[in-house]
């Protein structure tokens, strides 16, 4: 490309003219005024677990060495854990650096992805950069999956489909019967990735583990994460489990080394204290149903998430909620013109935003 300078400039790939930037959750505020709260990433508030701590640090005095690339101890001991063949383990830079890698393994140019929409917001932005096509089928009007419309919406160009169960934003998670339902329809060459960062937060029994979909589905992959329940959302770890020839196209398309030795020794360390991080899991899911069960004694709408965080679909008033609750020392996640994702985070944040939420509910 020629710039009014005259020189030119490298070619760049069209494919990312006009790709939405991925907005992170904006971060608390350091400084003199009221302690503030960030729940704007649906980060886990607890710090690291002593034991994890303990094993990253000693991970850390060895950084002028490379990682395992094959992070063989780690994929042995999620191949345990979950009662799946090691070479259905794939691992990467956080989940999303492996949805990333599915994409890439599996679409380009002219070919198609599908996914819900409003879901995860970094589905648009690595789909476009393989230069395929998104193809975002909205929400109901009850903030659930439309899987019917999804089904419909299947052409020969569809390479994947995301299933974000549970959804991000919405919180809502999709039911045993009509996921199957729906993988029943999905032809065989189509791979579905059922995106369960927030699988350990579930509760609603109807909802599926996707690793008992997988098993007899060749062309369904499980995504999991260690950045959100497991608290290591700073390492960049996470992983698929799949079959193995897209687990295989996984470890083609992984960054060399992309995963720190910190990452793996951390990520074992926590499914060794698994109980001990359960345990919070478990308090942040109470704190879930107390901040819920509050919105609805307040009148607002709020889908039952499975997840950790809410929903407020607020339209034109959510940037003015998103400061209202900035000003009282929480920073939350807003969607313009479509709604606030709300994090649970420590107790005292939680109480903040519900008063937050209470004095604005009046306004409305
Ligand atoms: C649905 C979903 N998938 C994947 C991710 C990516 O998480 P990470 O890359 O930290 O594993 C997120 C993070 O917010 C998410 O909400």
């Amino acid at each position: 490309m020629t710039q009014e300078s005259g020189e030119t400039t490298p070619r760049l790939r069209s494919a990312l003219d006009g790709i939405p930037t991925y907005k992170p959750g904006k971060r608390a505020a350091a400084g003199d005024g009221p302690t503030a709260y960030k729940l704007s990433s649906n980060e886990n508030p607890y710090p690291p677990l002593p034991g994890v701590m303990e094993q990253a640090a000693a991970a850390a005095a060895a950084f002028n060495r490379y990682p395992d690339m094959a992070c063989g101890e780690l994929i042995a001991e999620l191949a345990e854990h979950f009662g799946v063949p090691a070479e259905h383990i794939a691992t990467g830079t956080g989940s999303v650096g492996v949805a990333q890698q599915l994409i890439q393994s599996t679409a380009g140019p002219g070919d198609e992805v599908i996914y819900a929409w409003r879901s995860f917001e970094a589905y648009p932005i690595i789909t476009q950069i393989s230069g395929a096509k998104s193809v975002q089928v909205p929400l109901t009007d009850g903030e659930d999956h439309n899987l019917d419309a999804m089904a419909s919406a299947i052409t020969d160009r569809t390479r994947l489909i995301f299933v974000c169960n549970p959804n991000n934003p919405t919180g809502n998670a999709i039911h045993r019967e009509d996921l199957v339902r729906f993988l029943d329809r999905v032809p065989s060459d189509v791979l579905v990735v059922l995106d369960e960062a927030y699988r350990e937060f579930i509760r609603d029994e109807a909802v599926p583990d996707g690793l008992e979909l997988y098993r007899d589905r060749p062309n369904v992959c499980v995504l999991r994460t260690f950045s959100k329940a497991y608290g290591l959302a700073g390492l960049r770890i996470g992983f698929a489990v799949a079959h193995e020839r897209v687990a295989a196209a996984l470890r083609k398309t992984a960054v060399p080394f992309g995963v720190s030795q910190i990452a793996q020794d951390a990520a074992v360390a926590s499914l060794r204290s698994e109980t001990a991080l359960l345990e919070r899991v478990e308090a942040l899911v109470g704190e879930r149903t107390r901040v819920r069960e509050g919105l609805l004694a307040q009148g607002w709408t709020v889908p039952d998430s499975q997840a950790n965080f809410v929903w407020l679909r607020l339209g034109d008033r959510t940037v003015d909620f998103a400061a209202a609750c900035e000003a009282a020392g929480v920073v939350v996640r807003p969607f313009a013109g479509e709604g606030v994702r709300v994090s649970i985070g420590e107790t005292e944040a939680n109480d903040i935003f519900l008063r937050v939420a209470e004095e604005f509910r009046k306004e409305l």
